[in-house]
């Protein structure tokens, strides 16, 4: 392990993911600072981390010792000299944009530890273009978490061109010593988890357009016969359609004609169906409970 539990890990974007990340490092031990332009977020995150560790303590997961030195360990920052000084880690979880990620990081380098790495959990930017402003981009590694972050063990971790074996090691050490399990992937269009997972939604929704079985039938077979936790059409509900069909297109144009999107996630985006946050997607939703019955049914597509 190359990693103390000492090293001061800075996370930067107090939104979604950064409230988890930062969660997930505080928790761990970690001295955490959590950064954000915005305070209204870094409030939003704090009590939103509060809640979650006493979550904790109420299900018996985690000792009130344990969640008040999380809570110790926690402090929300909104100016980036005081954010950034001396960090070992840097994670940027900004909102997905080049040119904001580029300027934070330039930002934070300025005060990090010389040594200090750089962890981008981008979902879909090329982790070899955000390196491009830093002076050395050999510290800059994808780290790809996903929602919720609290429970969900899997980190990607991106090798970006000039990512190097130093960074990756300690990167690996890092997720270790949060309890996630991390996989390495070079980077490539849609990592290993979206480009599979947008495979699997893509072709689910050719099979309920060729009216191949209904959409409960497609679900239950992933989910009886492979195990998966959800089928792949209540997972892109719960995804939402919109969002899978911009993943799809840049599948589509950069990996090939296997990713061109089903007709019907393209219709049912243009009819506002894009899943539970609509209220209506491949099954219909009321007071947030899917409705029995509600799959889209082939003989009416
Ligand atoms: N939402 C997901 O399921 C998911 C999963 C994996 C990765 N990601 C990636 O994580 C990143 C953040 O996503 P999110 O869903 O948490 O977004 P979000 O919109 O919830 O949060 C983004 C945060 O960044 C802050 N921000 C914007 N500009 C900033 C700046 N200049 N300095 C500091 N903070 C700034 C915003 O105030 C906001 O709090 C994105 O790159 C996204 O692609 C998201």
């Amino acid at each position: 392990m190359t990693v103390s539990k000492d090293s001061i890990v800075t996370v930067a974007g107090a939104g979604l993911m950064g409230t988890g990340i930062a969660h997930a490092f505080a928790v761990s031990g970690f001295p955490t600072r959590l950064f954000d332009i915005s305070d209204a977020q870094l409030e939003k995150a704090k009590s939103s981390i509060e809640h979650t560790l006493e979550g904790g303590v109420r299900l018996g997961k985690l000792e009130r010792t344990e969640a008040d030195a999380a809570l110790n360990n926690l402090s929300v920052i909104s100016d980036i000299s005081v954010a950034a000084k001396d960090s070992d880690l840097f994670v940027e979880t900004v909102s997905e944009n080049l040119s904001i990620k580029h300027a934070v990081l330039q930002d934070a380098t300025k005060y990090m530890k010389p040594g200090g790495i750089v962890g981008t959990n981008t979902s879909a930017l090329s982790v070899t273009e955000i390196a491009t402003v830093l002076d050395d981009p050999s510290k800059v590694v994808g780290m790809h978490f996903f929602n919720p972050v609290h429970k969900m063990k899997l980190v990607e971790i991106v090798l970006g061109i000039a990512t190097s074996e130093k960074t990756l090691s300690q990167t690996k050490d890092y997720c270790e010593a949060i309890g996630k399990t991390s996989i390495v992937v070079n980077e490539s269009p849609g990592l290993t988890t979206s480009r599979m997972s947008a495979m699997m939604g893509n072709e689910a929704m050719w099979m309920l357009q060729e009216g191949t079985a209904s959409a409960e039938d497609i679900d239950t077979a992933l989910r009886m016969g492979f195990n998966h936790p959800m089928g792949p059409l209540e997972l892109g509900d719960m995804t939402g359609w919109d969002t899978r069909l911009s993943v799809l297109k840049h599948l589509h144009s950069t990996l090939g004609e296997k990713f061109r999107p089903c007709p019907l996630i393209i219709k049912m985006v243009a009819a506002g169906r894009h899943g539970r946050k609509t209220g209506h997607g491949v099954y219909k939703y009321e007071d947030g409970k899917r409705v029995p019955g509600s799959g889209l049914k082939p003989s009416l597509i």
